[in-house]
């Protein structure tokens, strides 16, 4: 019989334009766990990483949030491509989250799986040089720049669990449109207000030079004040800068605002089309930044 990772591996063989998924998909565990093999990383690799470090570092005063600016420093990886082992014993400590190497993009249920257990799944290759500004799937930089420092944060990190339980039960729902949609405009493409001004909380403008500071821009973007039910109503783009941008209060307001039962939910939204990316509901105000 054919096993699920099977499966997976034949329909992410190719993809739409052809292109083989980067990672390796060899000696994996049953859910998708690789050894980093850290030694193995090249010292171009490493020289790369300091790069794009050195890049995104520079941009974070004044646009990512305090609690993504502390953490990151501490965890002290500006040298290179970190040791998960190293960050996972410092990590479990913390907030009780562990990282776990993976090849690449995995299956829902497995990744879903990996978060309601505390642990998150951190992608082994790093981009090449070419791609430093600009890559289709989410590499080590990405995923570690962009999402490690905040599980650090205690209720971040219970807030990702609970989107680990939500997911798999999405999954028997059939609310997982909706609830990737929150997920991309919240921990990936979040807004948060700060008594500074508005900051970046979401990985995949952190781990962006570019949308590190487009998104920011009052006059280029949409700002609005994160209400869950209509961002899983709300269609994104993946291929180009957000429209539109949910921002919070603080991360307890995220925590709580999604942590009602989301089946009635997933049924209203359901029955009705999707928002487009840019728009703009009746009674909804724009956020200015400060
Ligand atoms: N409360 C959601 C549900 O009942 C689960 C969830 C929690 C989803 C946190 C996202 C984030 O399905
Ligand atoms: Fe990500």
């Amino acid at each position: 019989m054919k096993t699920s990772q099977a499966d997976f591996l034949e329909t992410i063989a190719k993809k739409s334009d052809g292109a083989e998924l980067r990672g390796d998909y060899t000696n994996m565990t049953a859910n998708y766990v690789v050894n980093q093999n850290w030694a193995n990383y090249t010292e171009e690799e490493h020289a790369l990483w300091r790069k794009l470090y050195q890049r995104q570092s520079e941009l974070l005063p004044g646009r990512a949030c305090k609690e993504f600016i502390e953490s990151l420093n501490a965890l002290d990886v500006s040298g290179g491509i970190p040791d998960f082992e190293a960050t996972s014993a410092v990590l479990e400590k913390t907030t009780g989250w562990r990282i776990v190497a993976v090849p690449g993009l995995i299956p829902e249920l497995d990744f879903f799986t990996h978060l309601a257990n505390r642990r998150f799944p951190v992608t082994v290759w790093l981009r090449t040089p070419e791609e430093a500004d600009y890559l289709v799937e989410p590499d080590v930089f990405h995923d570690y720049f962009g999402h490690v420092p905040l599980l650090f944060n205690p209720i971040f990190a219970n807030h990702i669990q609970e989107y680990g339980k939500g997911g798999l039960k999405a999954m028997d729902l059939g609310g997982l449109d909706e609830l990737a949609r929150l997920y991309w405009y919240t921990i990936e493409f979040g807004l948060i207000q700060s008594p500074e001004g508005l900051r970046v909380y979401g990985a995949g403008i952190l781990s962006s030079g570019s949308e590190l500071v487009y998104c920011l821009q009052p006059s280029k973007s949409r700002h609005i004040a994160l209400d869950v039910e209509r961002c899983m109503r709300t269609l994104y783009k993946f291929d180009s800068f957000q429209e539109t941008y949910f921002v919070i209060r603080d991360f307890q307001q995220l925590f709580d605002d999604t942590a009602p039962d989301f089946t009635p939910m997933y049924e209203r939204i359901k029955k009705q089309a999707p928002l487009p990316a840019n728009s703009l509901l009746k009674g909804e105000v724009e956020l200015l930044c400060p």
